[in-house]
């Protein structure tokens, strides 16, 4: 397993396994299946090349299996923070530890670059990803009822965050 920065070159890779997960977890994501199937190549190639997000994949033989971002805040009262998002490992690598190396590629960085605290959202009831943020140090502090509406059913989000100092 190879765990790297992924950038521009890699937009194809990174949109397929993206629709791959919006489809097979609906509620595990607040982007839509049907809203990012409608964005062009170069909208992938821009996010994967910008200034204030970082993504990382995991590939085996060569394919991108897995995968997780890290979005930075700008402004000078919030830009000691960041936020996970789009964490994704193929089913097939359930259990492989593919999850834990790209959290822990993102951590690194994070920690090089200074971030002081992350935050993410978990849908409630995703207890493997609750679990396994769990494992990291990810705490919640609040539940945001109804946050998402998937096929018109709400979801809850469990907000959690992790300070990068104390851990
Ligand atoms: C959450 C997810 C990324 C975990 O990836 P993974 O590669 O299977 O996880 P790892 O094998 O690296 O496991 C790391 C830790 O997570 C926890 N974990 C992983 N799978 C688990 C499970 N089925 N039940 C409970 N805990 C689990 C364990 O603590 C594990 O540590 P251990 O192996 O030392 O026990 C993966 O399940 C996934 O992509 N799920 C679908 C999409 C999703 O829900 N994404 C999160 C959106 S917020």
């Amino acid at each position: 397993m190879e765990i790297r920065r992924l950038g521009p070159d890699d937009a194809p890779d990174y949109r397929a396994l993206r629709m791959r997960a919006l489809w097979e977890f609906p509620e595990a994501f607040t982007s839509s299946w049907q809203e990012d199937e409608m964005q062009p190549m170069q909208a992938w190639e821009v996010r994967l090349g910008g200034e204030h997000a970082m993504f990382w994949g995991a590939f085996d033989g060569g394919a991108l299996c897995g995968m997780v971002g890290l979005e930075r805040q700008t402004r000078s009262k919030n830009r000691h923070k960041a936020t996970v998002v789009g964490m994704y490992v193929s089913q097939e690598y359930f259990g492989t530890g593919m999850g834990r190396a790209l959290m822990e590629a993102l951590l690194g960085v994070a920690r090089e670059e200074g971030v002081e605290l992350l935050v993410l959202t978990v849908t409630e009831g995703n207890s493997v990803a609750t679990n396994f943020y769990g494992q990291f140090g990810f705490r919640s502090f609040g539940i945001e009822p109804r946050a998402i509406k998937v096929d018109g059913s709400y979801f809850s989000k469990n907000h959690m965050y992790l300070e990068l100092e104390a851990s």
